[in-house]
């Protein structure tokens, strides 16, 4: 009681900035946290993995901030904090989590809030994050779950408006709305974040130099990226919500008798007896022996997965129980678990457990953690902010933290059962990189998908572009590229009858007829999930650099060529791994620009060579999947298996691009578990020398995922 008067006198007589105490501290190689004020009770920070720190060590060393942290200028204002940045006129920013609509966020005001439906082009998302990387080479992030809004150098103060009077005296009259208010602009250098709600802000800054290890530096200050089962990166199937027993066996013999390669089924709401909200218990009308039914599925080799969202209908087994560890409004009826709290932690964790993880359940899709339609309250099918949690979180904070919360009470069962899997999850927030998931969308543009598979990269998330119907094969087919290049390759048939290949529509899908060319459809899926599963080497060793380095598997170009000025604003076209670029002909397209950066790439299909640092228009058809190998690169490429069991040994093919070509190294381990964390795995170096190539296996892991057969030179 005394402080506060003695701090009231204080803030009469002295300027906020005086009293609120401000730190500065660097906590880890290349980072520094700064704290001002008293920061609220809650942070993102609480619920991360601990640091990969030996990891973080061998990150190029920064001995000094990027830029003078004392420069920044917090301030309380009513409600909240604001701190500002200075930065200079040149300088572009990237980031702000799974972002849909924009890329490039200099001028833009960025408003991060958890929500499933964007809104316009507001800042809201899946996986928004007040977390933005600079073109000068280093990140900023704020380590709270409250409303926070950033203005990226989009308003300009008064004193900056002087210097522009000159420039804009000799300004025509204008004649249209666009040109009276769209050229009035003051140039700002300057970026402000506030956040409300708060006494306090934690900042952190991660130094690069680069942009790349700016992102490397924060995916390892997370915990390291996630690693995949070698499954997990082959092929997903959903089966319709209505399913029985029966119709998800027959969908899984369909792709065995037609050797399309399939890992894993994921079963929709239908399986439970109530799905919005959960009861989390098996549907027996149509699923009358969940026990047998999960062995037949297994012993097909497919791995099962359910769909779920945590909240918690009265029906539920779990709900009598949960209910006091629940917020004070429900969703669907249901209630919403506090999984901050041990006794919700426990009581959904166990009861999933036991009832799932131990019988044989490989994985889960956490749907409807986001919230929906922001715009019309009573169909956000969410939590409201004004919503009270037993742990003393807010519905604000929480909005931000659900997902998270969620999906590491879930994904925990199976770290507990050293069980890897691979999760769907609709929402996340920072320092989400060691999470086993993808996320996932109901949004359908193809455009953003793409965006968003460009935008994860400076997230430390997973982007999961799936296929459901579309309009006309050529859109089927360019769907179907995108997901065979990116981080999970699924087709969520939740609503669909037939695999989208055999009928595109819906309508006719739903009366099961069949295209008239069902049949070369099918080959041409059939085609790209084989690809898909040729890439599992290449794949499964770019997401082994994600976990031990960092570096994101899916990347935007900016990232790996920051001197090119002209990548700076592509938003469609992205890294795979170290060697491949990607380009997807967006909607039906059959030609499009593909900007190379400096350097030779080949056309994967066609091998035609293409000389980097411009554009070429480039055209071509719908068997042909828009993939450019780098030059100096060994592509290692697997004989495509059905599916991944723990006995799988690829049989793999190098495919060797130019001359010379760097080494690549494979990494190999039990790809079922978690034992690469306790650094049992081996690394193979393939090495070719002109002529022929050489293999060096390095490492503890007793077991093989692969046989290295052939050396092929496909350009030289
Ligand atoms: C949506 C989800 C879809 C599907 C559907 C089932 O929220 O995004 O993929 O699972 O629920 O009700």
């Amino acid at each position: 009681m005394k402080k506060r008067v003695f701090l009231l006198i204080l803030s009469i007589v002295l300027p906020v900035s005086l009293v609120f105490s401000q730190s500065i501290e660097n906590i880890a190689p290349g980072i520094w946290k700064i704290v001002f004020g008293a920061p609220e009770k809650y942070l993102p920070t609480d619920f991360k993995e601990p640091p990969l720190s030996e990891p973080l060590k061998t990150l190029g060393h920064v001995d000094r901030p990027p830029f003078d942290l004392k420069t920044i200028q917090f301030r309380k204002a009513a409600g909240g904090i604001i701190a500002q940045l200075p930065v200079d006129t040149a300088e572009r920013f990237y980031g702000f989590g799974l972002q849909t609509n924009a890329f490039e966020q200099r001028g833009m005001r960025r408003e991060i809030r958890i929500s499933s439906w964007v809104s316009g082009n507001l800042g809201f998302g899946h996986a928004s994050m007040p977390f933005y990387i600079s073109s000068r080479g280093y990140g900023v992030l704020v380590n709270t779950a409250r409303n926070t809004v950033f203005y990226m150098a989009s308003k300009g103060k008064l004193d900056t408006a002087r210097f522009e009077r000159a420039n804009n005296d000799s300004q025509k009259i204008a004649l249209t709305t666009v040109d009276l208010y769209g050229k009035q602009h003051t140039p700002s250098n300057e970026v402000s974040i506030v956040v409300n709600g708060t006494e306090g802000m934690v900042l952190y800054v991660f130094g690069g130099p680069s942009m790349r290890e700016v992102v490397q530096r924060y995916n390892l200050f997370s915990g390291g990226g996630a690693m995949p089962p070698l499954w997990g990166l082959g092929f997903k199937y959903r089966t319709k919500a209505t399913f029985t027993d029966k119709q998800v066996a027959a969908i899984a013999n369909y792709f065995r008798d037609n050797k399309i390669p399939c890992d894993m089924i994921g079963l929709e709401p239908g399986w439970q007896t109530h799905s919005y909200s959960c009861s989390f218990a098996w549907n027996k009308k149509n699923f009358p022996d969940p026990d047998a039914f999960i062995s037949s599925i297994n012993a097909k080799q497919f791995k099962l997965n359910l769909w779920e969202h945590a909240y918690t209908h009265p029906s539920s087994p779990l709900f009598d129980s949960i209910v006091k560890y629940s917020c004070d409004y429900t969703v669907w009826t249901g209630a919403v678990p506090d999984f901050i709290t041990a006794g919700a932690q426990n009581l959904f964790g166990n009861y999933h457990e036991t009832t799932f993880v131990k019988k044989g359940i490989t994985a889960f899709k956490l749907d409807e953690s986001d919230a929906a339609d922001y715009l019309v309250a009573d169909l956000e099918w969410s939590f409201p902010d004004i919503a009270r949690f037993p742990s003393g979180i807010d519905g604000i904070q929480m909005r931000q933290l659900f997902g998270t919360l969620y999906n590491k009470t879930m994904i925990d069962l199976y770290r507990k059962n050293n069980k890897r899997t691979w999760f769907d999850v609709r929402s996340s927030y920072l320092f989400a990189a060691p999470s086993p998931a993808v996320l996932y969308s109901d949004m359908y543009s193809h455009a953003d998908f793409v965006r968003m598979t460009v935008n994860s990269g400076f997230a430390g998330v997973n982007w999961s572009p799936e296929l459901r119907e579309t309009n006309n094969e050529a859109d089927l087919i360019r769907r179907l590229q995108t997901i065979t290049l990116s981080a999970q390759m699924v087709v969520n048939g939740w609503y669909l009858d037939l695999p989208p290949w055999l009928q595109y529509e819906v309508n006719k899908n739903a009366r099961q007829e069949l295209l008239p060319n069902h049949k070369q459809l099918e080959e041409k899926a059939r085609k790209l999930i084989n690809l898909r599963m040729s890439l599992l080497p290449y794949l499964y060793s770019a997401f082994a650099r994600y976990y031990f380095e960092g570096i994101p598997p899916v990347r935007a170009l900016v990232l790996d060529y920051a001197d090119d000025v002209n990548v700076m604003k592509i938003d469609d076209q992205y890294m795979l791994g170290e060697s491949i670029l990607c380009a997807p002909f967006i909607d039906s397209a059959s030609t499009r620009t593909v900007y190379f950066p400096k350097g030779t790439w080949y056309d994967f299909n066609t091998n035609k060579k293409y000389e980097g640092g411009r554009s070429y228009k480039i055209t071509m058809s719908i068997d042909e999947i828009p993939m450019f190998i780098k030059d100096n690169t060994i592509l290692p490429l697997a004989n495509p298996e059905q599916f991944i069991t723990s006995e799988t040994v690829l049989q793999v093919t190098c495919h060797i691009y130019g001359k010379p070509v760097q080494p690549l190294q494979l990494f190999e381990d039990n790809s079922f578990n978690y034992d690469y964390t306790k650094g049992i795995y081996n690394r193979l170096q393939l090495s070719w020398d002109g002529r022929k190539g050489s293999v060096t296996r390095k490492g503890n892991y007793k077991g093989r995922l692969y046989n290295i057969n052939k050396w092929q030179v496909v350009a030289s």
